[in-house]
């Protein structure tokens, strides 16, 4: 099964977007993409389970070839698709790519990103083709208005490509992105990997918060083959703090969000590589114990989601305790878990007796139950 669990690696998007939120073109090189495929393998991501490298928009030559076929920036990608999907590999790692099912990329309507026909619209074939060719491993396919720029609908075009991927026997991960506009959940779960949620997540708390709130409702939609996905993770970018990204990371991890790492792995500092690699978080995004996490407390700016882990994993439930809030806030763990159950932190792993608590502003906790 594709994604049997969810897809880990790293996506270029989040960190080519500069201040302004407009796309870094000029920094969205080869060079710069196999810097952070060995990145990944340097600094222990990839031995803490992050595999795929995914090529974001912004890669693609103004014009296809005289086959009908994407092309690469000329400069900025030399060696093309192939090239550089062979080059991933050789670091043992997987390739994914970008394109959208309309006529224009999303860097193109907001970036004024230059190009014609770059996208898949009426060559589904012949880029499903493509890909299978070049090793492709996973594919993001970016809706970018295509509703409003080319009538589209969204599930039969969603399906459109899947089929194409099917007819080209391709062994790719399908990862749609629609911003959850078109209830995704309800029909992705048939024939797609992973589908995005909400619009784009950007490094700062009340995004985070906002993208957070937009997965109330979607737990009973996900599984292993199908995900619900929250968005590239933003640990490391923009405002976000230590405790933010730590809640950040916690939250992906009971909702078991696909871990696409969005920051720059040649210069992260150590604590942002220790939350990423951590392998008990990990192990909480990858275990799969029948439905991914909901709310299950709620107490003013205190929350807590909550998931079941599988009897393999030797625990009953993992719970993220959230503090929303701008002061310090209390949960008295002895009205919230049994009086029977054990509790452990997973970053550090040491027991929590079950008293009352502190958790700063903004901050998380991540507890294993048994
Ligand atoms: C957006 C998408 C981002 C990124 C960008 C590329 O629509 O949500 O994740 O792919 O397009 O232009």
């Amino acid at each position: 099964m594709l994604a049997a669990q969810p897809p880990m690696g790293w996506n270029s998007w989040n960190r080519f977007l500069n201040s302004n939120l407009r796309a870094d073109i000029a920094a969205t090189t080869e060079k710069e993409i196999l810097a952070q495929a060995k990145a990944m393998v340097d600094s222990g991501l990839a031995a803490a389970g992050y595999e795929y490298i995914v090529l974001d928009d912004c890669y693609q030559a103004k014009r296809r070839d005289h086959l009908g076929r994407i092309q690469t920036h000329p400069h900025r990608f030399p060696s093309g698709i192939k090239g550089l999907v062979d080059q991933i590999h050789g670091l043992g790692l997987k390739f994914g790519l970008y394109s959208v099912p309309g006529t224009l990329t999303c860097a193109q309507q907001y970036d004024d990103y230059n190009g014609d026909d770059l996208g898949s619209l009426n060559r589904e074939l012949i880029d499903a083709e493509s890909f299978v060719e070049w090793g492709v491993d996973y594919l993001k396919y970016d809706w970018c208005r295509a509703h409003l720029n080319d009538g589209l609908i969204a599930e039969p075009t969603f399906r459109k490509m899947a089929e194409a991927l099917k007819t080209a026997n391709a062994d790719i991960v399908y990862s749609i992105s629609e911003y959850g506009l078109f209830e995704p959940h309800k029909w992705a779960p048939e024939f797609c990997n992973m589908w995005r949620t909400t619009d784009d997540l950007m490094p700062n708390w009340p995004s985070l918060l906002r993208t957070i709130d937009l997965q109330r409702k979607l737990y009973p939609y996900s599984k292993p083959g199908a995900w619900n996905d929250p968005d590239m993770l933003q640990i490391g970018n923009g405002e976000l703090s230590m405790a933010e990204n730590r809640a950040h990371m916690y939250v992906w991890a009971v909702l078991n969000a696909p871990l696409m790492a969005g920051n720059d792995l040649t210069r992260m500092s150590d604590e942002v590589r220790d939350l990423l690699a951590h392998p008990g978080i990990i192990a909480v995004d990858q275990d799969w114990g029948g439905q991914q996490g909901k709310v299950t407390f709620a107490d003013g700016d205190l929350e807590i989601w909550s998931k079941p882990m599988s009897q393999e994993s030797g625990f009953k439930t993992a719970s993220v305790l959230l503090n929303r809030g701008e002061t310090t806030g209390k949960f008295d763990l002895n009205r919230i878990f049994e009086t029977s159950t054990e509790l452990q932190d997973v970053w550090s792993g040491d027991s929590v007796a079950k008293g009352a608590i502190d958790l700063a502003a903004h901050d998380a906790l991540l507890l294993l139950s048994r």
